[in-house]
Order: structure tokens, then sequence, then C-alpha cells
């Protein structure tokens, strides 16, 4: 189930996106909130880094924060650095011109639901050409053409050429994502951050585009950001996993230390949440109590203090902050 081998090539890699200490707040209705508050997390170049946790954790506030795409003026920066390839993008955030260039070049991202990041009035080809007009403005159009051509049958697109000629409208859910993947690797980035890529499609091409992922990322030595709310995906597809709550990093580790020794309650609770992972086949899956609180009532000390099966004092009144149990294997818990 787990992906050991991967995991090995890439114990010797350097660090190319280090995320550290982010606070991203929004201004609501009721006053200004922490979506994200203090995470932390490092991807390795090459390697593939999942991130997990239940709806609302700040997953993709954080990879919007990453993008330089938080909603303005709702949402900003309020403190905290990004270091792409060791250099703080945080500073260029307001820079137009400079976040641009790494954005969309560098650091691509597929969006969560592909039918709102596409044009429904374009051609797929015409909007594939305006990605390469952005990035690579001297290309003529015949080579965009040919290159866009060449991008779809890559990522599975069995008639490319008569894909281009056609609306989003005429394409599958699977077809589309598959479009998006494309126009997302057509700057060449380093980095691909993919936010659930796959919630909007069945089971089946769920794993296509994700073996997909996989394929491309050796053959363009790409590293890769997964966002999911399955830990089955994260199993199987990444080195890495970082485990969200409440926007914050409650652990991070190798993916088999991850399964093999999860430490945190909750990480240990999600874990359990997984069919055939720590239950008979009879037995109901037991799930977390309780609901995540809105950001709002959020408690002070742990935000997982009142959901804890293992709470203490220090937990309701104190942030727990990241301690290192095992090699390479962080948790933010008062047990440790
Ligand atoms: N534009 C916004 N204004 C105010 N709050 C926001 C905004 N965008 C996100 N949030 C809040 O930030 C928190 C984190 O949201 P985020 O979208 O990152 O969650 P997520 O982990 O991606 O969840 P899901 O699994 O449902 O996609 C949530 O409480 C959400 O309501
Ligand atoms: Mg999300």
């Amino acid at each position: 189930m787990i992906n050991e081998s991967k995991a090995k090539l890439t114990a010797t890699s350097d660090i190319i996106l280090n995320v550290s200490n982010l606070v991203v707040s929004f201004e609501t209705e009721k006053g200004r909130v922490k979506a994200v508050d203090g995470a932390g997390f490092k991807l390795k170049k090459g390697a593939t880094l999942g991130i997990v946790g239940e709806s609302g954790c700040g997953k993709s506030v954080t990879a919007l924060a990453i993008m330089g795409l938080l909603p303005k003026p709702s949402g900003r920066i309020e403190s905290g650095t990004i270091e792409f390839k060791s250099e703080d993008m945080v500073p260029l955030m307001g820079k137009q011109g400079e976040m641009h260039k790494i954005r969309g070049r560098q650091i691509s991202m597929i969006f969560q639901e592909p039918m709102t990041a596409l044009n429904p009035v374009q051609k797929i080809g015409v909007q594939m050409n305006e990605v390469y007009q952005l990035h690579f403005p001297l290309m003529k159009s015949h080579d965009m053409d040919n290159a866009s051509i060449s991008m779809l049958a890559q990522v599975g697109i069995a008639s490319p050429d008569k894909v281009i000629r056609q609306y989003p409208h005429e394409l599958s859910g699977g077809m589309r994502q598959r479009v998006m993947i494309a126009m997302a690797l057509s700057s060449k980035p380093d980095i691909l951050i993919a936010d659930e890529p796959t919630t909007a499609l069945d089971v089946t091409v769920q794993a296509q585009i994700l073996d997909m992922i996989n394929d491309l990322q050796a053959k363009l030595g790409m590293s890769v950001i997964i966002i999911t709310h399955d830990l089955g995906v994260i199993a199987e597809n990444c080195d890495d996993a970082v485990v969200m709550y409440g926007g914050r990093v409650a652990e991070r580790a190798a993916v088999p230390d991850l399964f093999s020794n999860p430490v945190h309650p909750y990480t240990q609770g999600l874990l359990k949440s997984i069919p055939g992972f720590a239950t008979t086949p009879k037995s109901t899956l037991p799930t977390i109590k309780g609901q995540v609180p809105s950001l709002d009532k959020m408690p002070s000390g742990c935000r997982f203090s009142n959901r804890c099966d293992h709470v203490m004092e220090i937990c309701r009144s104190a942030v727990p902050l990241e301690t290192e149990p095992a090699k390479g294997h962080f948790v933010a818990c008062h047990k440790y």
C-alpha cells in the first residue's frame, strides 16, 4: 500500500519549497480570523508531498498563499515565510510582476473544480495557447498548437488534435481534469500543486489521474503537492505527508513513518477511520468525535483539544510547539 521505493529515492534530495510559520487571515463579518495559523512544512526536490485534513483545515488556503492568489483584499499573509529555491516569496507577493513570473512558470496549480477554472466559451486549444503566450511570448502560434497537442497526448488524451477544437462542456469530467493538468504543465513548472484533483471524478478515473501525475512527475522531474482529505491517496502516491488540523500542522513525516507510527491523536483518529486499516471487515469504522469548530470559535491552546481523548490541562491554554520524537517525524502535541 505504501510507496516505499519512491521514499528512498528522495532521501538525499534538496528542499525546493520551505513554508515556515505561515499565518493567513481573512476579514469576515465576525472580524479577522486566522484560517492558517503557523503552518510549516518542507517539499523535497522531485518528491511528492501530501497535505491531508478534514474540510476547512486550511489546505486550499495554504496552497493559494503559496501561489500568491489569496482573495484580495479580505485575505492576507500576516506572517511567516514561503521560500522557493531558498528565496522568500512573501515580500514579492505585493509586486505583481515578480510573483507572476514565479506563479505560472515555476509553480503551477490545478484547482479543486476544473469546470470553474476552464473558460466555457473558448475552445481548449485557444485556452492552452494563452498559457504559452503568457510564459513563452516569442513562441509561434503553429508551435503552440503542436506543443498543446503533444501535452494533451502526454496526459493521456486520445485524439488531442480533435480536443483542441472542442469546448470544455464537450469533454467528460476526467478529460477536463486532464486538460487542466496539461495546461498546468505546459509552462514546465518545478512544482505542481494539485488541490483535490480527483474529488469530482469516479474512483477508476481518480486512480488513472493520480497514476498519470506520478508518471509525469518522474518524467519531468517535478516536485508535487497533492492536497486531499483521503489518507489512501497519500499512502499510495506520496513520499511525505503533512496532517493539518484547524489551520495548523498536527504531524508531518515520511509516509511509511506516519502510517506505521502515527503519534498525534488526530492522525491516529484519521487512520482508524480508513476501512481495513485498523478494523476487521465487520467492525464499524470509528470516527473522531465532535466537529471542527468554526474559525471564530477555535479553542485557545491546542485547536484539537475539544475533540481529543488524551486532552490535558495544558492543552486548553498553550499552543503545542512542534517537536521531533523520531528523526524527520514532527508532531505538535503536548504529549510529546
Ligand atoms: N475567502 C475567504 N474568506 C473567509 N474565510 C475563508 C475564505 N476562504 C477560506 N476561508 C476559511 O478558511 C478555512 C480554511 O479553508 P480552506 O478552503 O483552506 O479549507 P480546505 O482544507 O481546503 O477544505 P476542503 O477540504 O473543504 O477543500 C475555512 O474555515 C474557510 O471557511
Ligand atoms: Mg480545499
